[in-house]
């Protein structure tokens, strides 16, 4: 049994130290060989190409070096990802407003005309406790995705943050990542898009790492594995589901910093 207090500072973990303990090291070792071995083929194979005694018109050469380019690249990019996945995640907390973060990973990002962003922002909120470089990610992380989902197309991002008082308690995962007591306030964000949907044969697998359906360069399946693991951090709770109008509904729960439960730190019995 977990006896630390809910709100004491978690140890620093890595995403690769979270993989292990989930026995998922050799899917993750697969994905990255994966994501490394398809783009070094086309570059040997350009490379051939380029060294072999063909003759070979100026357009072809600058198509082949823009192949060899686009192979380098999405090697950078999965090597880029991994680092980001096995560096311990290090969290410094400060008193956060959650409409300025939802802002933040906003700007973050490139929203395409196509897409119309209705924002629908409490103003009693009550401040949080946050990460704010890693929460800012965490958010962007899953704004982006819920933009990717819309196109082509475009549709509409909703932004609703509101007020919320536990009135019972509710744990949730194994090791407890996330407590709310009776009393508990949290602030809610809940981010509505109207694309595609995720299958449901898809949906107990989002959270995996490399686990994407995008093509090859557009996504590399860390998005949602990082923002779990950072509202886990944070005691927060982050559900992903189908909206019964179409699309899908994230919201992410996180406690205020000033509340009834911050002045008292029993753990859940
Ligand atoms: N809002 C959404 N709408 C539809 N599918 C989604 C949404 N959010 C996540 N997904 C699904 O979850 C997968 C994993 O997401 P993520 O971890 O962010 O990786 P990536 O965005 O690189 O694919 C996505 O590839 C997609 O299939
Ligand atoms: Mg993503």
């Amino acid at each position: 049994m977990n006896s630390a207090p809910p709100d004491s500072p978690p140890p620093a973990q890595s995403t690769l130290q979270q993989l292990e303990e989930g026995g998922a090291l050799s899917q993750f070792a697969s994905s990255i060989a994966h994501e490394v071995c398809n783009p070094l083929s086309q570059i040997v194979l350009a490379t051939d190409l380029l060294a072999g005694p063909r003759p070979m018109t100026d357009d072809f050469r600058k198509k082949i070096i823009t192949f060899l380019r686009q192979g380098a690249e999405r090697i950078d990019k999965a090597m880029k990802s991994m680092l980001q996945t096995c560096a311990p995640i290090e969290t410094s907390m400060v008193a956060a407003d959650a409409n300025a973060l939802v802002e933040a990973a906003l700007d973050s990002l490139t929203v395409d005309a196509s897409v119309r962003v209705e924002k629908h922002f409490a103003s009693n909120l009550s401040t949080i406790l946050i990460d704010q470089k890693h929460m800012t990610e965490a958010m962007a992380g899953i704004c982006a995705n819920a933009l990717d989902a819309m196109q082509p197309g475009g549709g509409t991002l909703t932004i609703t943050t509101s007020a919320k008082v536990f009135t019972s308690s509710e744990r949730e995962g194994w090791q407890r990542q996330s407590w709310f007591r009776a009393g508990d306030h949290a602030v809610v964000i809940e981010i509505a898009d109207t694309g595609h949907g995720i299958h449901k044969s898809q949906m107990p697998l989002i959270f995996e790492a490399f686990y994407t359906t995008k093509t090859a360069g557009k996504g590399a399946g860390l998005g949602l594995t990082v923002a779990k693991k950072v509202v886990d951090l944070h005691h927060g709770r982050l559900e992903i589901s189908n909206r019964p109008e179409g699309g899908v509904q994230a919201v992410l729960t996180l406690k205020s910093a000033a509340g009834p439960s911050n002045l008292d730190s029993q753990p859940l019995a």
